[in-house]
């Protein structure tokens, strides 16, 4: 089809193009404020953050390191009031205190980065007229730190698998980290992924059991794993004394922010891999009307693509009836892992190119693997495996059905509006090396440095879809790029798709991690139907060293969560490549940002 200039409804803005700015840039016509940083008061009675003097207990009450998702989640009877919802993923120590020894944190810098990490709830008030949105430090905000009870539920919960020296029932955990993205419920809570939890934990050496050895190995455990070095101050963060802790890491996280002493929930049902996220997509007709769907990306290379589907069907409204019914839901039902077979295989030769004419496209299966039942007994659907070793060690479970192995699947969302799943695909620079698996058509290019973002139209609750890839990422004037079908001459260039979210109008945005093509991180607006199919716009850049996270995008505002900004090679807290956002000498904070259009016009329209 002949390509179309107009941009579709909510991507009408002047690109910004790629640079290395230490700076936020934004579309002409809009403008940006920071709505809260690390440091900044989360609680009453938080200290102001002092860089040079900082304590646990201030940073308990404040808000964390490195933001990445982030949620508006209504207030409950207050008009134009949210929860802002954020993950605080991980801490970089190097960054955080100056004259830091690398691998030798003090125990005042272990446990201040304690309670940096975790989700931090916090009310806002949008303002009448623009996109700003304003943090109110004050009662319905609350700290989620590595040390806050949850509540394991499922399979996993009170198996032996689980059971430490501190919980011998196995069902209460202490605390989260590296939670990267996550999403909202329609029932009002906050789904965070636990990610990168193998950073967390040393001694791996001194597991000498050959079944629990062969598990931390699939989990990519090992004695140089540990960045963090939590376990010379705290015994359950070292695996020689308590070789369970870290099965208790790995799950998705469900957070009610509309009572701040709710206890959050880690659902065993849905895996146990380096979650990305999850994000929930309900059956809207049909007799699975009501039926929650939930798919989750394990980021790491060669990892799958999961999702589960509820059993109970979900109760509508945000009442706290419906939200304690909803809860549940996410223990109930079956979990799958994804296959992706290509329709044009003796094309793919590694190269990311293809014949004249042909596409990256091709059928799929659900491979079950587990299902919990409403009395909590549970089926495994894996030979050789209990369903307790399926939601603990799942990624065992799904080498064992044939799941096809990604290139990092990243954060994997529904359209609203069509129904269609998108999963970023980050990057694979293993892929096709010595004894690592080759390219094939989900996966094209051998040694995969930009990415791809593959599109499913998935029979939500059943087994079989269909898939094509919308991008294959890097820079359009190379061969081995794709962009929809659309002109490349007219795109903006993207690499390394992360987060993914969508606008009130349908269109995908994509926010980036680790832009291989020598400028900034950004957030890109994606069109995805008609002539204008692959039309690809960069909204906003982050500060040099900056990822771009969380972002949100509603009809009068884009929010993005900028993480870790100044974190580059041969930088630290003793030179800061970044003064974003206090600028002058100060040193780089992750931070919130809202963005919307002079006069609160619609954003793109
Ligand atoms: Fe924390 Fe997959 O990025
Ligand atoms: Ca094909
Ligand atoms: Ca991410
Ligand atoms: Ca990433």
């Amino acid at each position: 089809s002949p390509v179309d200039d107009t941009p579709p409804a909510g991507m009408d803005f002047a690109s910004v193009a790629p640079n290395t700015e230490d700076a936020v840039v934004i579309p002409e016509g809009y403008q940006q404020r920071v709505v809260i940083g690390w440091g900044d008061a989360v609680l009453p009675g938080a200290p102001a953050f002092d860089f040079a003097n900082q304590t646990p207990e201030a940073q308990a009450m404040q808000f964390g390191y490195n933001n990445d998702f982030a949620g508006l989640i209504p207030v409950d009877g207050v008009s134009g009031h949210y929860y802002l919802v954020c993950n605080q993923e991980y801490t970089t120590e190097e960054f955080m205190f100056t004259g830091y020894v690398p691998g030798e944190p003090t125990e005042q810098q272990a446990r201040i980065a304690m309670a940096a990490h975790g989700i931090t709830v916090v009310e806002v008030s949008a303002e009448n007229g623009t996109g700003a949105i304003t943090p109110i430090v004050g009662e319905r905000n609350r700290r989620i730190t590595a040390s806050t009870p949850m509540r394991l539920t499922g399979p996993g919960a009170g198996s032996d698998f689980v059971k430490t020296s501190a919980d011998p029932a196995g069902v209460t955990v202490l605390g989260t980290f590296a939670n990267c993205a996550g999403g909202l419920t329609p029932w009002g809570t906050m789904l965070s992924g636990e990610e990168n939890f193998d950073g967390y934990f040393s001694n791996a050496s001194a597991v000498t059991d050959a079944t629990a050895t062969e598990r931390l190995d699939r989990y990519s455990v090992d004695d140089d794993s540990d960045y963090h070095h939590w376990g010379r101050f705290d015994p359950r963060f070292d695996l020689g004394q308590e070789p369970n802790e870290i099965n208790r890491f790995g799950y998705v996280v469900e957070v009610d922010p509309h009572d701040p002493n709710s206890t959050p929930i880690k659902h065993t049902s849905l895996g146990r891999l380096k979650h990305e996220g999850a994000t929930i997509h309900v059956v809207s007709s049909g007799p699975d009307e009501g039926t929650v769907v939930a798919y989750t990306g394990d980021d790491e290379r060669f990892e799958y693509i999961y999702k589960f589907v509820s059993s109970r069907k979900m109760k509508t409204g945000v009442s706290a009836t419906a939200r304690a019914h909803n809860i549940g839901i996410l223990d109930e039902g079956t979990l799958y892992v994804a296959s992706f077979t290509g329709d044009s295989p003796d094309a793919i030769d590694g190269s990311g190119e293809l014949p004249e004419g042909d596409s990256f496209a091709g059928t799929g299966t659900w491979h079950p693997l587990l299902t919990v039942n409403a009395d909590g007994s549970a089926q495994s659907h894996v030979d050789g495996m209990t369903p307790e070793e399926v939601a603990v060690f799942t990624r065992l479970a799904a080498d064992e059905v044939g799941a096809t192995k990604m290139d990092r699947p990243e954060d994997i969302e529904a359209n609203p509006r069509s129904g269609k799943v998108y999963c970023a695909l980050t990057n694979n620079d293993e892929r096709g090396t010595d004894g690592e698996a080759p390219a094939d058509e989900a996966n094209p290019r051998n040694e995969n440095k930009n990415g791809q973002v593959i599109e499913i139209e998935d029979n939500h609750t059943g087994t079989d879809l269909t898939w094509n890839l919308l991008l294959v990422c890097g820079d359009p004037a190379a061969a081995d790029t794709y962009y929809g079908g659309y002109d490349k001459t007219k795109v903006s260039p993207i690499s390394c798709p992360d987060n993914v979210a969508f606008d009130p109008h349908g269109n995908l945005w994509i926010s980036t991690d680790g832009n291989a093509l020598d400028s900034n991180d950004g957030l890109f607006a994606v069109a995805l139907d008609g002539a204008q199919r692959g039309m690809t716009k960069q909204f906003l850049t982050v500060p040099v060293g900056g990822e771009t996270c969380g972002p949100i995008i509603d009809r009068d505002r884009v929010i993005v969560c900028v993480q870790h900004p100044g974190e580059l090679d041969d930088h630290s807290a003793d030179n800061p490549a970044s003064h974003w956002p206090d600028g002058g000498n100060t040193q780089p904070r992750p931070a919130v940002v809202a963005v919307w259009r002079d006069g609160g016009t619609p954003i793109g329209a």
